[in-house]
């Protein structure tokens, strides 16, 4: 397009945005392009890529209707500047973004055409922003890791917050190590953007062990709700018009936020590219093990891959955690005497004693839980078939040992040093050889 070819060859590569959130109807696109056009209103270069697979995207806010878009790019119809399109202050929209996802399935030569030229048109901008899918599907999640900023847009809805931390929780499992920052939507006020971040804040601090970063808030505002259907975005209004200045602040912030940011060597083309290499890798990889290998040796294969991919992250427990859960749900799906001998090999192929005791102690805790929930009443009933079998360490219970008081003053009453397990262990001694 004519406005493209007229822009000058930037150096730097643009900052980069990725307007998510865990459910439609948030307010991503009305986020993400009236951001776009305000920066653009401040004269910064930006391209907004309308990567939201809903119906209410980017070009419909605007009142655009394109006739190409990057599908027609993919399957060389026409040229990536071919389908841009111009919006207020020189905005640049690429339509139809959520298919780059496909350059992953796509031949090398084709896939690495597209994304040269994603990456050569990137250079030109300031900013890329791109309007993700919802971040739960898989486009989502690639184009929140493809930017060098993920914007979690969450409203005060409760179903809002826990897709916001599902999110959050797939990201960290997938090996997402930065800050997501939040941007509350529809709030009613400061104090109540400020509290509902709080909370999604302290639950991902506490399960997820990941702390989050306010960007800041957008009220529920009739005049933007308005400006989806008028199709003119509050962005163009007068800049002293309240539901405008909302944004200007938002700009403030986001640009605050990326000056604490180590800037980037490339763009979100790059990373594109590196996830379509990788599937092409894996690709060509499963082909050769299937036609040439038994599924013994496949299976076999893929778990060494696992153990050079797990060895390269020793500090990923995440990964290690998703693998170790994966592993166990898939075998669990074809459960009968060979799963129990399975397990029964796995666990003893552990090396239990390069744990510390503390260690021994919280897994022979969570062991005991599974002995008693497979098998409950053959637990106890056993216990009582057997009435003298002795346990090495005695435990505590109630109807053995009396209440807690009174074993809590026994104790006292020793001399220094008897730990709990040695009173124990004499209880049951003098029980034995009574009866
Ligand atoms: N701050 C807000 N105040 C009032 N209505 C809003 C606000 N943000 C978004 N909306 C409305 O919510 C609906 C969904 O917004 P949209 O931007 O399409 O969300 P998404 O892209 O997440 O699906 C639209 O009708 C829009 O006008
Ligand atoms: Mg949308």
């Amino acid at each position: 397009m004519s406005a493209y070819k007229s822009r000058k060859h930037k150096v730097n590569p643009p900052r980069t945005i990725a307007v998510t959130g865990g459910k439609g109807g948030v307010g991503k696109t009305s986020i993400a392009l009236n951001l776009a056009l305000t920066l653009a209103r401040q004269q910064k270069r930006v391209l907004l890529l309308d990567g939201d697979t809903d119906l209410a995207n980017v070009s419909i806010m605007l009142g655009l209707y394109p006739e190409r878009t990057l599908a027609n790019v993919m399957v060389g119809e026409c040229c990536l500047e071919d389908i841009l399109l111009e919006a207020d202050y020189g905005l640049h929209i690429v339509p139809g973004a959520s298919g780059v996802q496909e350059c992953m399935d796509m031949e090398p030569e084709e896939s690495f055409r597209v994304l040269r030229a994603l990456s050569k048109l990137e250079r030109h901008y300031d900013y890329v922003i791109t309007d993700t899918a919802a971040g739960l599907q898989p486009a989502g999640l690639h184009m929140i890791a493809a930017a060098e900023l993920a914007c979690i847009v969450v409203t005060p809805d409760p179903a809002s917050l826990t897709d916001a931390f599902s999110l959050i929780k797939v990201l960290r499992r997938r090996g997402y190590q930065r800050m997501p920052s939040v941007l509350i939507n529809m709030a009613q006020g400061a104090s109540q953007a400020r509290s509902v971040f709080q909370r999604l804040d302290s639950a991902a601090r506490r399960h997820l062990q990941c702390s989050l970063h306010y960007i800041g808030g957008i009220w529920r505002d009739e005049t933007l709700r308005q400006s989806v259907l008028t199709q003119k975005p509050v962005a163009l209004l007068p800049l002293a018009d309240p539901s405008c200045r909302q944004f200007i602040t938002l700009a403030d912030m986001l640009n605050v936020r990326l000056s604490q940011l180590p800037a980037r060597k490339a763009g979100i083309a790059a990373y594109w590219h590196s996830v379509s290499k990788r599937q092409q890798v894996f690709r060509q990889n499963t082909q050769t093990t299937s036609a040439e290998t038994n599924p013994r040796e496949r299976c076999l294969q893929a778990v060494s891959e696992l153990d050079t991919v797990l060895a390269q992250t020793p500090d990923s427990a995440m990964l290690r955690y998703d693998v170790f859960i994966r592993l166990f749900a898939l075998l669990g799906r074809m459960p009968g005497n060979d799963i129990i001998e399975i397990i029964q090999t796995g666990l003893s192929a552990i090396a239990w004693e390069s744990l510390n005791p503390e260690q021994r102690e919280h897994l022979a805790t969570h062991l005991r839980h599974l002995v008693d929930e497979i098998s409950p009443v053959h637990t106890h009933a056993n216990a009582q078939s057997l009435p003298q079998v002795e346990l090495t360490e005695p435990f505590y219970d109630r109807i053995r040992f009396g209440d807690q008081g009174k074993l809590t003053r026994a104790l006292k009453g020793q001399p220094p040093g008897v730990s709990l397990s040695q009173l124990l262990r004499s209880i049951a001694g003098k029980e034995n050889n009574g009866s």
